[in-house]
């Protein structure tokens, strides 16, 4: 390494001069070294840089050097001003705060109200991912299920996500295994959720595939269909309420437990009545008492509708499917919380018991 040459201080003021006025670290260190080490390279960038940081000089950002002057002192030549492609800094710092104003307010609703106006007990029927285009999926039990809610005072429905398969990018390779076409997938889809009014539909990782021009988004509405999940509280007439947290998917995996993840959830600070899921296409429930709040909470791991899985037959998985559209039957006028919310798992049965519920009851 050669020797150190300290920087005098006439070089200081020149080089403090020479970024006043525009010039780049590497030009400065040229003119610096012609004028006072006989053009050999003793200053470089890295040096110039150092002086400028070290003194505190406000270097101009424009690395390109000033356009010289006449002897008449104008500038040597003009170039014809172009309207600059982007907006103004200042406007697009407002743009941004106004976008991330809009993002808190949607972001801030973590519990969505939602007002049953119906006296006494009330269903919910939980589809599993339905994956409405599959050849494995059974869509007659699928239509059967939006009947019976259909035909059922005081049911309603929720679904955890994966209306359809919707393959993207590589996985598109997997249309040639359906005999279902894209365009078909999208005409099934859009008949399968315009069918009940949703209390929820959330938009599984198929779904988000669609990625930000999600169809669904603007055939449900947007607020109507979420991605990931939604969190609700039903508020009853009688100002009772329950909390609902259904989520696609939710962290966590026990190969003894198919409802592992819902019940750590549940465990673990998510202090709902009901808590559900999907995207495992397996079906588990568990039942969790909060000692601090006494809440006790069903937790439910709805299987899937696509019942013939080349996915689960590749890998060897065991059919785990128990149910596919339980029904978390809610009685506002219970007289305990053990008898707040009863879950049946299959929805015909669910209609019979909720129908007696609510003709009990004195509703319909
Ligand atoms: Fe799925």
């Amino acid at each position: 390494m050669g020797k150190r040459i300290p920087w005098s201080r006439a070089e200081k003021i020149r080089v403090e001069n020479l970024l006043n006025d525009g010039y780049s670290y590497s030009a400065a260190a040229k003119i610096i070294n012609y004028e006072f080490h006989d053009d050999d390279e003793i200053r470089k960038y890295h040096g110039v840089r150092g002086q400028a940081r070290f003194n505190h000089i406000n270097v101009n950002p424009d690395r390109y050097a000033k356009v010289k002057v006449t002897k008449n002192q104008v500038p040597e030549f003009t170039r014809q001003e172009i309207p600059a492609e982007l907006q103004p800094v200042e406007d697009l710092i407002a743009e941004r705060i106004r976008k991330y104003e809009i993002k808190s307010a949607h972001k801030s609703i973590d519990c969505v109200d939602v007002k049953i106006n119906l006296d006494g007990p009330i269903g919910v029927a939980h589809f599993g991912d339905p994956h409405v285009d599959d050849d494995g999926t059974d869509l007659s039990h699928l239509f059967h299920c939006v009947d019976i809610i259909k035909n059922t005072p005081g049911m309603l429905a929720g679904n955890v996500g994966d209306v359809q398969n919707n393959w993207i990018g590589r996985l598109q390779r997997l249309y040639g295994e359906q005999s279902t076409s894209a365009q078909e997938s999208w005409q099934i889809t859009s008949h399968f959720v315009k069918m009940v009014p949703w209390l929820y539909l959330i938009a599984g990782n198929h779904d988000c595939w669609s990625g930000a021009g999600d169809p669904l988004e603007w055939i449900c509405g947007q607020g109507q269909y979420t991605k990931h999940g939604s969190r609700m509280q039903l508020k009853f007439p009688n100002k009772r309420t329950v909390t609902i947290n259904a989520r696609h998917q939710w962290s966590g995996n026990s190969q003894w437990n198919t409802a592992h993840a819902i019940a750590k959830a549940a465990q673990m600070g998510w202090d709902d009545h009901v808590l559900v899921g999907g995207h495992t296409h397996v079906s588990g429930y568990q039942v969790i008492r909060n000692p601090k709040s006494s809440r006790i909470s069903h937790c439910l791991q709805v299987a899937s509708f696509k019942i013939h899985d080349r996915y689960a037959e590749e890998k060897g998985l065991q059919d785990k499917n128990i149910f596919n559209c339980p029904v978390t039957i809610i009685d506002p006028d219970a007289s305990s919380e053990k008898n707040l919310v009863h879950v049946i798992f299959d929805p015909e049965e669910a209609a019979d018991y909720l129908t007696w519920k609510r003709q009990k009851a004195g509703c319909d």
